[in-house]
């Protein structure tokens, strides 16, 4: 009998979960899903290596393990912090945690542009839902932002500097799915910039991955640039046969117009698994394939609720289903009184009933002022 591997408890928030040892604090709170689970703006777990460079995951762990309940002096990042049998850690319960975490916002907002209302990730950036959510009305920086020009890097993809929050993603990226890498970061601390080696192009299959994994507008779509806000446009579930990647894809649409293709993204914003592998899709397919006649439509993609692209209501009203006609054995719900059986049961002839008076009915009444019919059956 092959051995069963022990899961380790750990309780996140109060709400206990059993996982595997080796699983980071984030993916276990992943596991229980909803608020519990930290906010990630670098960490993705489709790029190995990644994580550790924002901070937005900082947790408490109130108690290290059952072995040693000692708690750990420090926030610890999430994604970099692997559970123990019996920790306690806490999230949104810890005070500290709100307080740093809004603190970190503070930072990264302290380069990047509030730039919202023209920035073409408005509506699908992580770092304007993590400022609604932690950010200041206010700054306390006085100094002059950095800004850069904007820089083509190649024909597909324009890089905004001013916007990057420098989590390293879109260099794992060219690292891990790109061959001949020419961009990265260069220089550190505040000099650090994305840059492309002597501005070279990039230029290989699968470089439009940097758009989807980029949090913010650094990255964008040259193709799509400010042609459509987010929310105007329809997501829908497409796939076609791609001998380079996985086919399939959200075409993003406005009536019948493909205006951008993107890989399909999972709740936590990072490409899903299909067939077991992430679905990083090819530049053909997401540059090349513009016509709906390139490709087999599944449907409406799923957009979570909260989301601003959920305000199209591109899906229709759901109406619920009614179901009196059913308990009514088909009959109309206005017949559950069952009026034409009133006389039957109360043995009135309808026709003897007095009714409404008439101009010809009406006798005053000198008294009170009313009048009343004398007989309308005549
Ligand atoms: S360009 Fe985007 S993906 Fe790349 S480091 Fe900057 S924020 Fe991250
Ligand atoms: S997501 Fe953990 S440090 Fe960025």
């Amino acid at each position: 009998m092959a051995d069963e591997k022990k899961l380790f408890k750990v309780t996140i928030d109060n709400i206990t979960v059993d996982v595997e040892p080796g699983t980071t604090i984030l993916n276990a709170a992943r596991k229980i899903g909803g608020d519990v689970t930290p906010p990630a703006m670098c960490y993705y777990s489709k790029l190995q290596g990644s994580g550790g460079k924002c901070r937005t995951c900082l947790v408490e762990v109130a108690q290290g393990s059952t072995a040693d309940p000692r708690p750990m002096p420090k926030l610890v990042a999430s994604c970099r912090t692997n559970v123990m049998d019996g920790m306690v850690v806490k999230n949104i319960t810890s005070e500290k945690v709100i307080d740093a975490r809004n603190g970190v916002v503070e930072f990264l907002l302290i380069n990047h542009p509030l730039d919202c209302p023209i920035c073409d990730q408005a509506g699908e950036c992580d770092l304007q839902d993590l400022g609604y959510n932690h950010g200041k009305e206010g700054t306390r920086y006085e100094f002059k932002r950095r800004t850069f020009e904007r820089e083509d890097i190649g024909p597909y993809i324009q890089l905004h500097m001013t916007r990057c929050i420098l989590c390293y993603r879109c260099t794992y990226v060219a690292d891990q799915l790109t061959d001949n890498r020419v961009h990265g970061i260069l220089d550190r601390g505040d000099h650090a910039e994305i840059s492309t080696y002597i501005s070279k192009a990039i230029d290989n299959d699968f470089s439009g991955n940097m758009i989807d994994v980029c949090p913010v507008g650094a990255l964008t779509d040259r193709t799509f640039r400010f042609k459509n806000r987010v929310w105007f446009t329809k997501p829908v579930d497409a796939h076609r046969d791609c001998d380079k990647c996985c086919g399939k894809v959200v075409l993003w649409q406005r009536g019948d117009e493909v205006l951008r293709v993107t890989a399909r993204k999972d709740e936590w914003g990072e490409v899903q698994t299909i067939d077991g592998k992430p679905g990083w899709i090819c530049n053909t397919c997401r540059f090349d394939k513009k016509k709906t006649s390139d490709w087999t439509i599944e449907g409406p993609t799923k957009i979570n609720r909260h989301s601003v692209i959920a305000q199209g209501h591109y899906v229709g009203l759901q109406k619920p289903k009614e179901p009196l006609f059913d308990v009514m054995g088909g009959r109309h719900p206005k017949l559950m009184m069952d009026i034409h059986s009133i006389s039957d049961v109360n043995k009135v002839e309808l026709s003897e009933l007095p009714g409404p008076a008439t101009s010809q009915t009406f006798i005053p009444n000198k008294e009170n002022g009313i009048e009343i019919a004398k007989d309308n059956n005549t």
